[in-house]
């Protein structure tokens, strides 16, 4: 049973929804560059226009209500509210913006949960060396400054960054996202290590600041895939298994809800391979210093983003390459029960979330959770009766569900190939015209019930 007070949403992004990608004064973010640049994203596509949502908000709300939605999770463009990203100059064009948006939800009785951060920084910022630069963290708290002054006499739920492991490896290890930097097994580690501070910055600015007045809560969206041994009885199966998620949640969840520092597990193993490859120069995995706002202790709940499971034994990287897949020595496998959905990484493993849920509450001291974000994709032929995306969306035992997406939008490297939507985005239509989806039907028909047997 869901518990009263449960929040229904959906859930956006700023980048993959608005375009208006340089109007009325918006600077551009890494996104805009990284997608004008050939060859970055399926079939070119970029996020210029998008669902256009910067002009059609009006349609998004309606799709909102539609569904029956009581939560509406939207992340704020940086760089459209200070388009060089620091609080020397607002565009109040983006200001009002967001102001509308808000206040809209508000009224149709939507309570809007706002991510401060969701892979776009300025570019402006990105010139100043980006996420890998140290003074970063004090430029985002600005900014989160700048939004809780400014929305949260209204906003109440805040996310400050969304995905720092995917923003940190796909971008910086892998290069397959913004800003596409190729540097492993060195820059993911010290971007991931700068969003901790920054969210930590953020959150004690909230504590101390705005908390006293707007008694809202603050949060990180951390992504993870639950997973397994390949082997359960094979101890070295175990032991890669507990790697991979170490690597993965832990590297986020155990500063902020667990130990203040990373898993000792991660550190160990990047450590050892530092050691075996006779690179110098002290840890690649950044410590935390005490002269510092403290990282323990900075979510007032936890907030979950998952996708998929993977079942798991040693190996997967180039033992002597320097990179996180030979640091965490754990190969992904793919259980060839598990149906897979529109791309090749999400295989469907619903009960994959219960198992992490309950990791969670055993290893975070219980926090209250929110799933911020699930989802499953479709691609190739468009089906509106997408009876596969219906089902396996129910009963978890936490605070709210935020189903992703509310739209089909621009899936990042994948551009608007892959679709995740409750409704459809036809994006040769020039007003981007908006169909429910079979799945979006359901999920209304779920809202729906459990408001009526509320109110009974
Ligand atoms: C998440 C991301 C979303 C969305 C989703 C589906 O990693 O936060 O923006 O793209 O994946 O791939």
């Amino acid at each position: 049973m869901f518990p009263c007070g449960f929040a229904w949403g959906a859930a956006t992004a700023a980048y993959q929804i608005e375009g208006g990608w340089e109007a009325d004064g918006k600077g551009a973010s890494i996104w805009d560059t990284f997608c004008h640049e050939k060859g970055r994203v399926f079939g070119e596509h970029n996020g210029d226009i998008a669902c256009n949502s910067y002009e059609l908000w009006d349609r998004d709300l309606e799709c909102i209500q539609q569904l029956g939605l009581t939560h509406y999770r939207l992340s704020l463009s940086w760089s459209r509210l200070l388009p060089d990203g620091t609080t020397e100059h607002v565009n109040q064009k983006g200001v009002q913006y967001y102001n509308k948006v808000i206040d809209d939800l508000l009224v149709c009785n939507v309570t809007p949960m706002v991510t401060l951060y969701h892979f776009d920084l300025p570019q402006a910022l990105q010139d100043k060396g980006g996420w890998k630069s140290a003074s970063v963290a004090s430029l985002f708290d600005s900014y989160a400054r700048f939004c809780f002054q400014t929305f949260g006499d209204r906003v109440k739920l805040w996310i400050t960054i969304n995905e720092p492991y995917v923003c940190a490896k796909l971008g910086h290890e892998d290069g397959i996202h913004a800003p596409g930097l190729k540097e492993p097994g060195t820059a993911a580690y010290l971007v991931g290590h700068n969003m901790l501070r920054a969210h930590a910055m953020a959150w004690h600015s909230y504590d101390s600041l705005y908390r006293p007045k707007q008694k809202g809560a603050v949060s990180l969206a951390i992504n993870s895939d639950w997973v397994e041994p390949l082997h359960p009885g094979c101890p070295d199966h175990v032991a890669a298994a507990e790697r991979l998620l170490a690597f993965s949640l832990g590297w986020f969840a155990w500063p902020v809800f667990v130990t203040g520092d990373y898993p000792e597990i991660m550190r160990s193993a990047i450590d050892a391979q530092s050691e075996r490859l006779g690179h110098s120069g002290g840890s690649r995995l950044p410590s935390f210093s005490e002269d510092e706002p403290q990282v323990l202790g900075t979510a007032d709940f936890f907030a979950l983003n998952y996708y998929t499971s993977r079942k798991v034994k040693p190996g997967g990287g180039h033992g002597r390459t320097l990179c996180m897949k030979s640091d965490r020595d754990a190969e992904e496998v793919l259980d060839p029960s598990w149906p897979i959905s529109g791309v090749s990484w999400l295989a469907v493993v619903p009960d994959g979330i219960r198992k992490l849920l309950n990791y969670i509450k055993d290893t975070c001291n219980n926090p209250a959770v929110y799933i911020t974000e699930n989802g499953f994709a479709q691609v190739g032929p468009l089906q509106i009766e997408d009876e596969r995306r219906s089902v396996g969306e129910d009963k978890v035992n936490v605070r709210g569900y935020f189903a992703w997406s509310l739209l089909d939008n621009f899936e990042w490297a994948d551009g608007t190939s892959v679709r995740f939507g409750l409704f459809h985005v036809d994006f040769s239509d020039t007003q981007r015209r908006r169909t429910v989806y079979r799945s979006g039907q359901e999920y209304a028909k779920m809202i729906q019930k459990y408001k009526s047997d509320q109110s009974r």
